[in-house]
């Protein structure tokens, strides 16, 4: 099974990046999660361009998703909401059919005792407004990150790594669930 984690920080550093690389090295055998790395390269949404006319970056993120048995998503929180980097992108995914019925599971994580959950509830709502099949037992918001990463962005914390594990195995059953219901109909 092929998942395709995007980070909606492209800061150095990145907690959010960091908690999709762990997803990466606890996903089970048999899964793989790609982590997405093209985010900054997406140019600013442009309803004026043609749908034969989508930027390169674009245009390649889309045949990343459609590679992709499912998405996880992973974001910080701006201003109590979804950084603009990410929304920008939602953007122009939105005029595709890229993300329908595509199993997705959120993450948000932040160095707040809150975890970003308000972002995180913004962008569980945009995902259902895009058609996308939104994972909510798999998708988990990460308080208070200091405590439990170490300074090189390694997770320690076991309560996280077993968070983690809940989160992709819910995925995993979403991508089974609908992988079925194609097969069948
Ligand atoms: C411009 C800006 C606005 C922020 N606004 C919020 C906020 O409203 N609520 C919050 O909990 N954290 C806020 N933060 C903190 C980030 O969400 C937090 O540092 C998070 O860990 C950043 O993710 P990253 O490590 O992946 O870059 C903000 C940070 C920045 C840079």
């Amino acid at each position: 099974m092929k998942l395709l984690a995007i980070s909606g920080s492209i800061r150095a550093g990145s907690y959010n990046r960091a908690l999709l690389k762990a997803m990466s090295e606890l996903s089970s055998s048999g899964t793989t999660v790609t982590v997405y790395d093209g985010l900054k390269d997406i140019p600013i949404y442009d309803p004026n361009v043609a749908d034969n006319a989508i930027p390169v970056a674009v245009a390649d993120l889309m045949l990343k998703i459609r590679a992709s048995d499912g998405v996880i998503i992973s974001t910080a929180e701006y201003i109590y909401g979804v950084p603009g980097i990410l929304k920008n992108v939602l953007d122009w995914l939105v005029s595709s059919d890229v993300l329908i019925l595509k199993p997705v599971s959120v993450s948000s994580i932040s160095t707040s005792s809150l975890g970003g959950v308000r972002a995180h509830s913004a962008l569980i709502l945009i995902l259902h407004t895009m058609n996308a099949s939104v994972v909510v037992d798999g998708s988990i918001h990460v308080p208070s990150v200091y405590e439990k990463f170490d300074e090189n962005r390694k997770l320690t914390d076991e309560l996280t790594k077993q968070a983690i594990k809940v989160s992709l195995s819910a995925i995993e059953q979403a991508v089974d669930i609908a992988e079925n219901q194609q097969a069948s109909a």
